[in-house]
């Protein structure tokens, strides 16, 4: 190569340098002695942890298993490709977290790093995180006016995607199936007809809707690829250095193009309401909708150019937080219900009494005890990850024991080891349905054990300040539609299969994906 074009090569090569790798290479070795003083999981070596890394690809949940066990209480790093994340365990640690200000652990800057928001959602979602009030307050109080939506959608879902008739069994792929009825019944909730069957709801074979609203034919789209769109983005941008990211968002991830199509379908709907608020010369104009884009409206006061594409990325968040987590934990207790359909018999005559005396309601939900604790024990036994709680430490942070963590750590429990810890529950592998409303028959003890409860030996939701806003939510959409498939359908596994096995990438976690259930409607 000639040398006058190896030397401009060079010369930004050696910019680079400077200004990129060797800042970066003091922070790191700035954090690494810190770090040193916390017992490692496998190998600390710069090449070896290497091969750590990749070992915990595969194994994550034996490697903090083993580090749970080796320093109980405790505190432990483990080597993943590109940074070393810091696993604790026991009461007083948790409890560290749970109290730590979000300014020394944030939770929004550990989700930004392992969804790499900033390329795929934009900086938005980590400046202002006023969604998170919408979801927690407006979102959670509207359950008893919405509930009939909810109810409405569940049963026109599943009369579309599981049309199983009373004489023969019918074989559903389970995950897949889920996420689509997920998707549809939480969009109903969000932003209402006709919105969720254009935005939300996905399916290429136009077919006809029922619903109370009349009937409509429909091909549904959009998408639940946002979700799964924003879950590959994320990981892959993770393996980019920082100055490449907002390119390969660009090229390697589809989030660009789910968001344009979102706001495509959310665009109009939220420019007609800002159109309202003008006509009326108020944000607060009759018969407003009860729905998400009002409640969010509400919650951001001011009215700037963005509004509409903020309004949309919000939108799209609360899907992401909503629709994996929920459908993860429904098709777990779905697969525990096929597996073990004796338990069927019980929680049925619960669900009928209590919708008996006051029919699909939020109210009913609240009767239904059996239903929560059999919800709760699948989330308890399967969570939705590996480890609870993840934090990033934006500034040094010294836990009760003296650890110190460094800035720009991530630290999170051991979640699924604390569960299956004997010394919070009996028998804590052991699946018990009736396990947590056994306990609130005790006296005294009736709202502790309850699904959305606080409870420090199940952080399934979280913890602290950021414990998930949308648990209430969830929880009742949950035994909605679990209330409605233990009434509609007998479930079972083909053959008297038992669980399949779920798959794991570090310590993500999905339910098996493949694995099919098989549902009859019931002679009633
Ligand atoms: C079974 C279903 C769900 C599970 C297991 C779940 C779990 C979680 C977890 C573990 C966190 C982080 C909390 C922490 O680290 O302390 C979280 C946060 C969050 N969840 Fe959920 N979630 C579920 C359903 C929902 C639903 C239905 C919504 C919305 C309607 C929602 C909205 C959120 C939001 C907005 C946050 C962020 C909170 C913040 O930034 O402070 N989640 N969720
Ligand atoms: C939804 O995803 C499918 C692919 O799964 C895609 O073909 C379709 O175009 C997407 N929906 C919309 C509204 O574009
Ligand atoms: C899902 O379960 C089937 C058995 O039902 C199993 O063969 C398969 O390996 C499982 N899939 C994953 C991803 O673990």
């Amino acid at each position: 190569m000639p040398s006058s074009v190896l030397s401009p090569v060079l010369a930004v090569g050696a910019v680079l340098l400077v200004t990129y790798f060797f800042p970066k290479y003091i922070c790191w070795r700035n954090r690494m002695v810190k770090l040193n003083a916390i017992p490692t999981m496998g190998n600390s070596g710069l090449f070896s942890s290497y091969i750590s890394a990749q070992r915990y690809k595969d194994h994550a949940l034996e490697i903090i298993q083993e580090g749970y066990c080796k320093y109980p209480g405790g505190a432990f790093k483990i080597p993943l490709l590109d940074r070393w994340d810091v696993i604790v365990s026991g009461e007083k640690m948790i409890d560290d977290i749970r109290k730590a200000s979000p300014l020394d652990l944030s939770f929004i800057a550990a989700f930004s790093e392992d969804m790499q928001t900033d390329y795929t959602m934009g900086k938005v979602v980590r400046v202002n995180t006023y969604h998170v009030p919408v979801v927690r307050s407006p979102l959670t109080r509207a359950l008893p006016a919405r509930f009939h939506d909810l109810r409405d959608e569940v049963v026109a879902s599943f009369a579309d995607f599981v049309p199983a008739k009373e004489s023969e069994w019918m074989k559903v792929p389970m995950l897949s199936t889920i996420m689509q009825i997920v998707s549809r019944t939480s969009n109903r909730y969000f932003v209402g007809l006709p919105l969720c069957m254009s935005f939300a709801c996905h399916s290429s074979i136009p077919i006809d809707v029922k619903t109370k609203a009349g009937t409509r034919t429909t091909s549904r789209n959009l998408n639940i690829t946002f979700t799964v769109d924003a879950v590959i983005g994320g990981t892959t941008l993770q393996r980019y250095p920082g100055f490449l990211k907002p390119i390969v968002s660009q090229f390697l991830t589809n989030v660009p193009a789910s968001l344009a199509r979102a706001e495509g379908h959310l665009g109009p709907l939220i420019r007609e309401r800002l159109a309202k608020e003008k006509e009326h010369g108020t944000s607060d104009w009759p018969d407003k909708p009860n729905d998400l884009v009002t409640w969010l409206l509400e919650e951001v006061g001011e009215r700037n150019e963005n509004i509409v594409s903020d309004i949309v990325h919000r939108v799209l968040l609360v899907n992401f937080a909503a629709i994996h987590t929920t459908s993860m934990t429904f098709t777990n207790s779905i697969y525990y219900l096929a597996a073990y359909p004796q338990i069927a018999e019980p929680l049925r005559e619960e669900v009928s009494a209590a919708i008996e005396e006051l029919g699909w309601t939020k109210a009913a939900m609240s009767k239904m005890v059996k239903l929560d604790s059999f919800l709760k024990e699948t989330q308890w036994l399967s969570g939705v990850n590996g480890v609870g709680m993840t934090r990033m430490a934006l500034r040094d942070f010294t836990f009760s024991d003296g650890t110190v963590v460094p800035a720009g750590t991530i630290v999170a429990v051991a979640s699924q080891a604390l569960h299956y810890d004997g010394a919070y529950y009996e028998d804590p592998e052991t699946f018990k349905p009736f396990r947590f409303s056994n306990l609130r028959e005790q006296e005294g003890e009736s709202l502790k054990h309850q699904m959305a409860a606080v409870d420090p030996a199940f952080v399934v939701f979280g913890g602290g300040r950021p414990m998930c806003p949308g648990r209430f939510f969830a929880v009742n959409e949950l035994k909605a539609l679990m209330g409605h498939v233990l009434l509609t359908y007998d479930v079972e596994f083909e053959n008297n299969k038992g669980i399949p096995p779920p798959s794991w990438h570090g310590v993500a976690y999905s339910p098996n994906r493949s694995a099919e259930v098989m549902f009859r409607k019931r002679a009633v």
